[in-house]
């Protein structure tokens, strides 16, 4: 069985609103997908594929070097997880893990716990803790309060035997996740609980909080 990694990095960042693609924005200094290759760095995988915008290729293989292979993404982020499984080949045997570029603040132990969970289940994703009280709303209305404990905020890596993420990419729906079309297909998927530093920077404050984390991770 290999372990093979998946790093959808494809997207422009329209939320965060800057010129450059969302994975090649600086943090501390160097591009937001260097801090994520190096999160990963720590745990062992066969093979790594970092999928870039198509007319960013080169770029992103500058930034990735010899930790893995850059391959063009597509418009969506299920179309660039489609290409990124196609260019990792993997065997049904194998593990993927599907990673977004946008959350460099992983911890080796728990994306080892997300790798173990799926060789046991099938599929596994890391989830947050929801620690707002969370209310329905309806016309600036409250409508109720949900029951928090039931809740989980999904984030990545998410891991798949590979034969599973072969179903899920064959299916060719779109969702935010993969796990979204495990479940619609019926399939189990585990939770492992990750710190709310695997948080995925989309905003410009997110990108504010990340670098006051990655000030204190240089010192
Ligand atoms: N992604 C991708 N291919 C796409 C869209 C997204 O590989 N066509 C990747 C992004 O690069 C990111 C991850 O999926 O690492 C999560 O997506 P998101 O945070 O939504 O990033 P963007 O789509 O780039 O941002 P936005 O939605 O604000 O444009
Ligand atoms: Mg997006």
């Amino acid at each position: 069985m290999a372990a093979l990694l998946l790093i959808v990095a494809a997207g422009s960042g329209s939320r965060l609103g800057r010129p450059e693609p969302k994975a090649l924005v600086p943090l501390g200094g160097r591009p937001l997908l260097s801090w994520t290759l190096d999160a990963f760095a720590p745990v062992a995988f066969d093979r790594t594929v970092v999928t870039a915008p198509p007319d960013r290729v080169e770029d992103f293989g500058r930034v990735v070097g010899d930790r893995g292979r850059v391959v063009a993404g597509g418009d969506t982020r299920a179309a660039s997880v489609r290409r990124g499984f196609e260019a990792l080949a993997p065997s049904d045997g194998d593990v993927v893990a599907v990673h977004d570029a946008a959350r460099p603040f992983l911890r080796p132990e728990e994306i080892r716990a997300v790798l173990a969970a799926a060789e046991t289940t099938g599929a596994a994703i890391a989830a947050t803790p929801v620690v707002d009280t969370i209310k329905r709303v309806a016309a600036g209305r409250v409508v109720a309060t949900v029951d928090r404990s039931q809740l989980a905020g999904a984030a990545t890596p998410q891991a798949f035997r590979a034969g599973v993420l072969r179903k899920v990419v064959a299916a060719g729906e779109e969702a935010t996740d993969e796990a979204a079309l495990c479940e619609r297909l019926g399939l189990p998927v585990a939770v492992v609980p990750v710190s709310r530093l695997s948080f995925k920077i989309t905003t410009p404050e997110d990108l504010e909080l990340a670098e006051a984390i990655a000030a204190r991770r240089r010192t």
